[in-house]
């Protein structure tokens, strides 16, 4: 994956660094942690560290820590095939390819390890975000509207899939929407 090195490891002051150093437009669109401060960073990258329903990706480019990402797996019998997924690249890397290249090797892995879906959610007005996951074959599966509120705003959620299997994915969408419509 030419420069780019990932690990599932990471110092904790790199990760610290990193998530403190997000701006707020990029933790207006990465919302997973909620408001990140000097206060509360430790406690979050505590959680997130022992979190042992997570695969987690350390993107590092020339041994400085640019992103972090993960796969998440649900505890539910009915759902182990399904992981959900979380990815946010620091503000001087966003645009250069990298997030693409991530998500490439991220959804490898969840086939190597078995999943069969993936599932993410992201903002309506993410474009970014959007590009990257049509370009890997997400489809969008929902629409939720005014499901978050952002700083007192309303704003849309899309809920999107990739099957490690796709065949009919599409028209079976399509059959139940007709149907529910
Ligand atoms: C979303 C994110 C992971 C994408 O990673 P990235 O490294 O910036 O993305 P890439 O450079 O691989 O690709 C971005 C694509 O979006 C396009 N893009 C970027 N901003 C855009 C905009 N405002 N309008 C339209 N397209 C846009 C780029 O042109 C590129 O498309 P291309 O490959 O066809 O040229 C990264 O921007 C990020 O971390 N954003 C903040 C947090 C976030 O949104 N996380 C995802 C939550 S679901």
């Amino acid at each position: 994956m030419n420069k780019l090195k990932i690990s599932s490891k990471c110092e904790k002051k790199d990760f610290k660094n990193m998530l403190l150093g997000l701006s707020q437009k990029t933790l207006n669109d990465f919302t997973y942690f909620g408001k990140i401060s000097k206060k509360n960073v430790e406690k979050i990258i505590f959680s997130e560290l022992k979190d042992n329903k997570k695969i987690r990706f350390f993107i590092f480019l020339e041994n400085e820590l640019i992103g972090y990402s993960f796969l998440s797996k649900f505890i539910r019998k009915s759902k182990k095939h399904v992981c959900t997924y979380g990815i946010v690249i620091g503000d001087k890397w966003q645009g250069k390819g990298f997030g693409y290249q991530i998500c490439k090797h991220m959804i490898e892995t969840a086939w190597k390890k078995k999943f069969e879906k993936i599932w993410l959610t992201t903002y309506y007005d993410n474009k970014a975000a959007l590009k990257v996951y049509k370009k890997l074959g997400f489809i969008v599966e929902g629409i939720f509207i005014n499901e978050e509120k952002i700083h007192g705003k309303p704003r849309h959620v899309i809920s999107m899939g990739l099957f490690k299997n796709n065949k009919n994915i599409r028209k079976t969408h399509q059959k139940i929407f007709k149907i529910l419509n």
